[in-house]
């Protein structure tokens, strides 16, 4: 799998979720408990920015109708999404955040 550098580490600080691109794909890259995550940007529900939601202690919230995804698989915890999120998986090194498996749509 492909793995490609989107962020420095210092762009996202525990308990924040920005906006990355990779190329022409929009994803959301989020810390919590010292860990990244990184998915879609787009709420499964109404498309809102996920990267305009907040990172809680039990998962990415989007704002806009308050489902919470998972931030490991995706899944909506809490209604009104009921389909998840895609996940791609993140390496941290040297103080840089890679992202893999982010096709083209
Ligand atoms: S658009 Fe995300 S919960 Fe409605």
């Amino acid at each position: 799998m492909e793995y490609v550098k989107v962020a420095r580490s210092g762009q996202v600080p525990e308990g924040v979720v920005r906006r990355f691109f990779v190329g022409e794909v929009e994803i959301a890259v989020a810390r919590f408990g010292g860990e990244v995550f990184a998915s879609a940007n787009h709420c499964t529900h109404l498309a809102c920015l996920l990267s305009a939601g907040k990172v809680t202690e039990d998962g990415l919230l989007c704002s806009c109708h308050g489902s919470v995804f998972d931030f490991a698989t995706g899944e909506p915890l809490s209604p009104p999404a009921t389909e998840p999120i895609t996940v791609y998986p993140v390496r941290e090194e040297d103080g840089e955040i890679l992202v893999g498996g982010v096709t083209p749509p």
